[in-house]
């Protein structure tokens, strides 16, 4: 989510940060700006939408002056996404600008110390907060440095922001605490971006900086420094071997598999700021003005209904809230039975699906609450909805959506742990253990994925010449052996069907033959023994089966797939990628166009 990058060298600053900003735009795109220092001054350029607007606003004559500058492309978090919340944002007296990707968490806490402080916010940003703080550090240290160390002392949340000084043309600081920034280290000229991309037209040696790490940067040098202690830090440059056109996938070779990768990613930003550590209390502001349902409704298409039907398992267990699910297609021609304290959730990726957007119009009109759950800020689902909940997935380029799901099931989840405790249902120890495995959960999906991507690889040979496949799951997983069906025959053609595996026998069972494979949801739970005995029922009639099971299952199938193991419900953050990976994998082998499948477009906007 969003994009930043800086510039200082020797070419003119204006048309390099353009070129860099064009290629983290995947990264977001409701806003864009750029700063510079020029004639002692500090210019700015902002617009909202697309980097073209704010190209349109670039007179070719004095921009082409600085050699150095900053440039920001934005997915909107706080705030609108307008000029006024397009960053850079200047301190009040115009001396510093700053960009920054990432959330600052107590911006609030921050925000009204400022204030007392006399700081005056144009912007609904968290991102202002910052700039504020260090132009406060500047005036009492005396060192743009020390201000920045300060500064990130007080801050909670993630970052990675540039920063340029009035006083200092052609320096750079920049620093990053759990969102990307890279340096990119030239001859006579650096840069530092959210992504490689941004600068490799220019330079192929990287310098890959760490958590509480600040750079100091000319076009002659650079130096890195903790933050706190502001001690050197020795860092190594790296050469990368990416062409310019395959890095705008970030070195991916499709942003199907690139988006699969970045949900440890996702997952960490949809829970950046979401719990209290001290109480362990779920921060929901978003449905604060919203009373506990009686009962819930979800509305929702595809992948995104499959988050939906999932919602409902968690939702009845933990909130013990009644919840029907239903696709908007189907919804939006039926008549409407009005219930009194019933709530309208619609998900959507993309905020802008038809059918989602007319159930909506419908629902608000009869005068019922809607809560949206979208990716993306602005977008006719996000503005039309009474209470939105932004689902922080960054943009979804590949048209088989993935990380939106994750980023989905994460909320849904958070948001029955919220209504759960505010019915008094929550047993503190599930918010422990929900808890401590969600912090946990990210960094063993990042160890675990290479070799999940390659377990993927080698089952797709073997399967990949079956015409059709079962995806069976009971319980939770049924949602997901519907969404692996679906991501199976979107991107690679075959036939799959999704099935809640109790179900096979009332009839699919007939079509089990030794050509119609199976994938089956066989995890360390309850219901283990009972999906034991449907494989049992399925290979009497010598069908073949993967099994996506964990260490010690005992089961005898075909392929035994061993993923990770955490606490209860959250091994669907391990079941989802590896459903995704195996489409994905089967689509590369038959050599089918994975990131955009014949007959499909990312967002659905017509009936
Ligand atoms: C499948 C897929 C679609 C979308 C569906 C809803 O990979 O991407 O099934 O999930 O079109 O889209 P959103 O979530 O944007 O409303």
């Amino acid at each position: 989510m969003c994009g930043i990058i800086a510039y200082t060298g020797h070419r003119p600053a204006v048309p390099v940060l353009i070129e860099g900003l064009k290629s983290l735009e995947y990264r977001g795109y409701d806003s864009a700006g750029l700063a510079f220092v020029h004639m002692n001054r500090l210019h700015l350029f902002r617009a909202s939408g697309k980097l073209e607007a704010l190209e349109a606003k670039l007179d070719s004559g004095h921009v082409l002056h600085a050699t150095s500058g900053i440039g920001h492309t934005r997915w909107a978090t706080h705030g609108l996404p307008n000029e006024v919340n397009a960053h850079p944002h200047l301190d009040i007296n115009a001396h510093i600008a700053l960009v920054h990707n990432g959330i600052i968490e107590n911006f609030q806490e921050l925000k009204t110390m400022l204030v007392d402080c006399g700081c005056i916010f144009r912007s609904e940003t968290d991102t202002e907060v910052l700039v504020c703080l260090v132009s406060q550090g500047v005036k009492k240290t005396g060192s743009v440095r020390e201000a920045i160390s300060w500064a990130l002392n007080l801050v909670e949340g993630s970052y990675a922001f540039a920063l340029i000084s009035r006083d200092h043309p052609g320096t750079i600081w920049a620093a990053r605490h759990a969102s990307p920034l890279i340096l990119g280290h030239g001859t006579g000229e650096n840069f530092v971006a959210s992504d490689i991309p941004a600068f490799l037209p220019f330079t192929r040696e990287v310098i890959f900086l760490e958590d509480n790490e600040l750079v100091e940067m000319n076009s002659e040098k650079w130096a890195v420094f903790e933050v706190g202690t502001l001690k050197p830090v020795s860092k190594s440059i790296q050469t990368v071997s990416w062409d310019v056109q395959a890095a705008r996938k970030g070195g991916y070779k499709h942003f199907m598999l690139k988006e699969i990768f970045e949900q440890p990613q996702v997952i960490r930003n949809c829970l950046a700021g979401r719990i209290e550590r001290r109480t362990g209390n779920v921060l929901l502001p978003e449905v604060a003005n919203l009373s506990v349902p009686k009962r819930l409704h979800i509305i929702a298409c595809g992948t995104s209904y499959h988050a939906g039907l999932w919602t409902k398992y968690l939702m009845e267990s933990f909130a013990r809230i009644p919840v029907d699910v239903e696709i908007a297609s189907e919804f939006r021609y039926k008549p409407l039975v009005p219930e009194k304290d019933k709530v309208y959730l619609t998900i959507s990726q993309s905020g802008e699906t038809a059918d989602t957007l007319a159930a909506l119009s419908l629902i608000k009109e009869q005068g019922f609450p809607v809560l949206g759950l979208c990716n993306v800020a602005g977008s006719s689902i996000a503005r039309e909805s009474d209470h939105v909940i932004l689902t922080q997935a960054g943009p979804e380029i590949s048209v088989a959506s993935t990380k939106a799901m994750c980023s989905q099931l994460v909320l849904t989840f958070l948001l029955s742990l919220y209504w759960a405790r505010h019915k008094n249902l929550l047993d503190p120890q599930i918010v422990d253990r929900a808890v401590n495995s969600f912090d946990a959960l990210p960094d063993i999906l990042d160890q675990k994925l290479p070799a999940m991507s390659e377990t993927a690889a080698s089952l797709c040979r073997i399967y990949s010449s079956a015409r059709s496949f079962f995806f069976l799951g009971r319980g939770l997983y049924y949602p997901l052996a519907l969404e692996g069906a679906l991501k199976l025959k979107e991107i690679s053609y075959i036939h799959a069907e999704g099935y809640a595996a109790g179900e096979l026998k009332h009839g699919p069972i007939a079509l089990i033959d030794p050509d119609f494979p199976t994938l089956a949801i066989a995890l360390a739970d309850p219901l283990f023994r009972k999906i034991k005995s449907n494989l049992k029922e399925i290979q009497a009639r010598k069908g073949r089966i993967i099994a996506l099971t964990q260490e010690g299952s005992g089961l005898t199938v075909d392929n035994e797939w061993v993923i990770p193991q955490t606490w209860g419900p959250l091994n669907t953050f391990f079941v989802l990628p590896a459903l995704q990976l195996f489409a994905y994998e089967t689509a590369v082998y038959l050599g089918k166009d994975v990131d955009q499948p014949r007959n499909l477009a990312k967002s659905v906007t017509v009936e």
